[in-house]
């Protein structure tokens, strides 16, 4: 049977959500814990890039330019990091995304060559804050979606309605496609607030799909500053702490419920 890449999503529609401080430090968690990594960064804010501190110069393809010039492939695109095993396939900056076209199965196609899977053990997708055809692309690529959300009020709708794209897309489009968990961020336990939205989430969830939250930490923004992941920047941290525990966690989630 033809082998394919397990690719993990991350997702939620809200802005300043986490997700690309979850894409970039899980993924050099996962590298950390012996698998090699492709990186992709499907918003055109291109801040993967800036997290890993990778330069992307003019003549270098992005992810977007495979989008629209149909003779590119990934291997074209895909940048080397200072982290061996963690390689990025990072964004164009002048992409707009609403003209991001109607095939929503070209980034299936992308994935599907086997050089991918025998490269890779895992594809991790940072998304765009918006629902558009990019969004829909890495849904129908999915096998598993790790939606990060702050707990506040306003993000629990947010999530419910993320929750019905990802229903339809599983029903009409992509039956592998599996929710690995919901992961609250920039969490402090002091804040009732924070609790009970936590719990609004395990209540229509269940509890076994929210998963330990990160911690606010400073360190996570400067970190970013800095250009590394957490881990190299501040390795103990609580920042570094908490993101090598949800790599250990996703990772034996992801061969349990395979
Ligand atoms: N656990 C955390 N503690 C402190 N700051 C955090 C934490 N997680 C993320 N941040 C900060 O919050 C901001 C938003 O995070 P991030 O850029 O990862 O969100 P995003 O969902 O990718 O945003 P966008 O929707 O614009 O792509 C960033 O400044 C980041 O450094
Ligand atoms: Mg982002």
């Amino acid at each position: 049977m033809k082998s394919s890449v397990p690719v993990l999503v991350i997702t939620n529609r809200k802005g300043g959500a986490g997700k690309t401080t979850v894409s970039v430090n899980v993924a050099a968690e996962f590298v950390a814990l012996g698998k090699r990594v492709l990186l992709i960064d499907l918003d055109s804010q291109g801040h993967c890039a800036v997290g890993l501190g990778v330069k992307v110069g003019s003549k270098q393809s992005t992810i977007h330019d495979i989008f629209t010039l149909s003779d590119l492939s990934i291997h074209d695109a895909v940048c080397e990091t200072t982290i061996p095993n963690l390689f990025l396939l990072p964004a164009n900056p002048a992409f707009q995304h609403h003209k991001s076209g109607n095939d929503n199965q070209c980034l299936v196609r992308l994935l599907a060559d086997e050089s991918i899977a025998t490269q890779f053990d895992v594809v991790i997708i940072d998304t765009p804050p918006s629902l558009d055809n990019l969004l829909l692309n890495a849904l129908c690529a999915a096998t598993w979606v790790l939606v990060p959300y702050v707990p506040h009020p306003l993000s629990f709708e947010g999530v419910r309605q993320l929750v019905r794209i990802l229903f339809n897309v599983i029903s009409e489009q992509n039956p592998k496609l599996k929710i690995l968990g919901f992961l609250p961020v920039m969490t402090t336990s002091k804040v009732r607030q924070h609790r009970q939205v936590s719990e609004q989430v395990t209540k229509q969830f269940g509890a076994l799909r929210v998963l330990n939250g990160i911690r606010t930490d400073i360190k996570l923004a400067e970190a970013f500053a800095a250009n590394k992941p957490v881990r190299f920047y501040a390795p103990k941290s609580r920042g570094a702490e908490d993101f090598a525990q949800l790599a250990t966690t996703l990772l034996e989630l992801m061969t349990n419920l395979d």
